[in-house]
């Protein structure tokens, strides 16, 4: 065996997004396109010699080719071990415990988590870095700067090796063990939940339904649910991972999870509804009678009985992180219990300097994200456990619970709004032309709103004083009231506008309007100031969640 130098030329557009590379399958599948990506990023990876990396994805169509391709360039690196989940398989999180638990030097993620899968769909790559988080900016910008400049990749000259036999082989120097993709996960979540009391709730008769989305949270929840758990056979459906996912779109929402909802709403549903994404790292709850629960309420609402949890029974949290979009219920929270409660821009990226750092517990987004620190990224299994523990522990429904927190702490009604597929120079010209509006904003009033603040989020990172500017254009009112406009970094096609909209109301009487209702005014801010329909050319967002 030896290594090749293949000559290439760079691509120009390899420059990560919110979470890693995505692109299109067929760009994917051009000629050293992810050859080039992966050795721009080994170029930059110093001190990776001898160590180990941890590889695995979601499953979707050419991960398994991905996977031969990276493992023979890690050999040429000089990797010294590879641990490999079975058949290719890892979800995000999961790849995050493993770097965690076996000090490995990084792990590589192939997926493009939410977005849909199969020959036509989308294909990612991302690198998580030795405290199992996603790559900091400051790496996938020396990434993309590399692969501008890139003139060879580097690959051993050997076969392909089989990937779905547990066990250790050789690729030259470099020992490849194929591992079980879901046991050392499993391992961690019985030191963070309290398994006894979720088996007696489903001894009890409780009944649930885990839908994987043909995708990767499949196994996980399977083994853990139905395995560990001694849930019935059949909770958790769609929990074999497909290239394509079955057709379906993994991105858990009322609207993508229309069937789960559907089991949700029936007469005879299950007490507890949950669903996770392509790469198992999103999670949907979903009360019995068709009662989702808004992501930023599950933050709070999961801080709120942190306690109940081994993990944090001790000790409670140190803090909360929230990205900026996601609405402000945490921070009432955070307030209660007297620790701080952080507001970053949008990707998980941001939050893994705090979790480090010991200055936050839990972590969540508005787009299904919630994790803590027992690893550095969002984790949908681990926020399903965490709810079945709660759920044990205090014998209410989901429900039930949701309500007794809007009593306590207030409700945030909370919407986003996508205007997906849009034309980029578009969606640029009308965030420029907000932005432009920006310092004339304040003091202006709309009905009964008064704008206080209006500004383009910038972050610095209180830990290691990093700086993000241009994260999202808010506009936040006298009454608390918060309108946030930003342009995707995870699409594929044209741009997408995401427009967040939160109230917060106080009085429990005002707390049983439908959400748009309750947000109608604000909705109809947005679309005026930003000029969304003239601009777009589009009168309605094309999903709400
Ligand atoms: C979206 C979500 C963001 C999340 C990211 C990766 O990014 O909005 O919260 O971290 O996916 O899952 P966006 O497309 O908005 O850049
Ligand atoms: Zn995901």
């Amino acid at each position: 065996m030896s290594i090749v130098n293949h000559p290439t030329t760079p691509y120009t557009d390899q420059r990560p997004g919110t979470s890693g590379l995505r692109k299109k399958v067929s760009r994917f599948q051009q000629p050293s396109y992810l050859e080039n990506f992966v050795q721009a990023l080994f170029d930059v990876l110093d001190g990776a010699e001898g160590a180990t990396l941890v590889l695995g994805g979601d499953g979707r169509f050419f991960n398994r080719q991905a996977v031969q391709i990276i493992l023979r360039m890690a050999a040429a690196k000089g990797f010294g071990r590879v641990l490999l989940g079975q058949g290719g398989i890892l979800s995000t999180p999961a790849v995050s415990a493993l770097i965690r638990g076996h000090q490995a030097y990084g792990g590589i993620v192939l997926s493009a988590s939410h977005n849909p899968g199969g020959p036509d769909g989308d294909f990612g790559i991302k690198y998580n870095a030795g405290n199992g988080g996603p790559a900091p900016e400051k790496l996938t910008e020396a990434v993309f700067q590399r692969t501008l400049t890139l003139t060879h990749f580097c690959a051993t000259d050997s076969a392909d090796i089989d990937i779905d036999a547990l066990g250790t082989q050789q690729i030259g120097q470099m020992a490849v063990e194929v591992i079980d993709p879901v046991a050392d996960y499993a391992a961690l979540m019985q030191t963070c939940f309290d398994f006894d009391a979720i088996r007696a709730l489903f001894a009890g008769g409780f009944t649930m339904r885990f839908d994987a989305m043909n995708a990767v949270g499949g196994p996980y929840a399977k083994h853990i649910i139905e395995g560990m758990l001694l849930a019935p056979a059949g909770t958790v459906v769609n929990a074999v991972p497909l290239e394509d996912f079955g057709g379906l779109h993994p991105d858990p929402n009322p609207v993508n999870a229309d069937d789960l909802m559907a089991h949700m709403a029936a007469s005879n549903a299950p007490d507890f509804g949950a669903a996770s994404d392509g790469d198992a790292d999103r999670n949907m709850i979903v009360g019995r009678g068709n009662f989702p629960v808004a992501p930023s309420d599950s933050l709070a609402l999961l801080a709120a009985h942190a306690r109940l949890t081994p993990r944090f029974s001790q000790d409670g949290i140190a803090g909360i992180a929230r990205s900026m979009p996601t609405s402000q219920a945490a921070d009432r929270v955070a307030a209660a219990l007297g620790v701080p409660c952080y507001e970053t821009p949008t990707g998980w990226k941001f939050f893994g300097s705090l979790l480090d750092a010991g200055k936050v517990s839990l972590c969540g987004e508005e787009s299904y994200g919630t994790g803590s620190d027992h690893l550095r990224e969002k984790d949908g299994v681990w926020a399903v456990l965490f709810w079945l523990n709660i759920l044990a522990v205090t014998g209410l429904s989901v429900e039930a619970l949701v309500r007794a927190h809007w009593t306590k702490y207030g409700r945030n009604y909370y919407s986003r709004h996508d205007y997906e597929g849009v034309d980029s120079t578009a969606a640029e010209v009308l965030m420029t032309a907000l932005r432009t509006q920006l310092p004339a904003l304040v003091g202006r009033e709309f009905g009964e709103q008064r704008i206080k603040l209006a500004d383009d989020f910038a972050y610095t990172d209180p830990v290691d004083g990093s700086v993000a500017t241009q994260q999202g254009v808010r506009l936040i009112f006298e009454s608390g009231a918060r309108i946030v406009f930003r342009l995707s970094g995870t699409g594929t096609e044209g741009a997408t506008l995401r427009v967040y909209l939160e109230r917060y109301e106080p009085d429990p009487a005002g707390q049983h309007l439908p959400t748009q209702d309750a947000l109608a005014p604000l909705i109809a801010i947005a679309q005026d100031l930003a000029r969304i329909s003239a601009l777009t050319g589009r009168a309605t967002p094309t999903v709400i969640t």
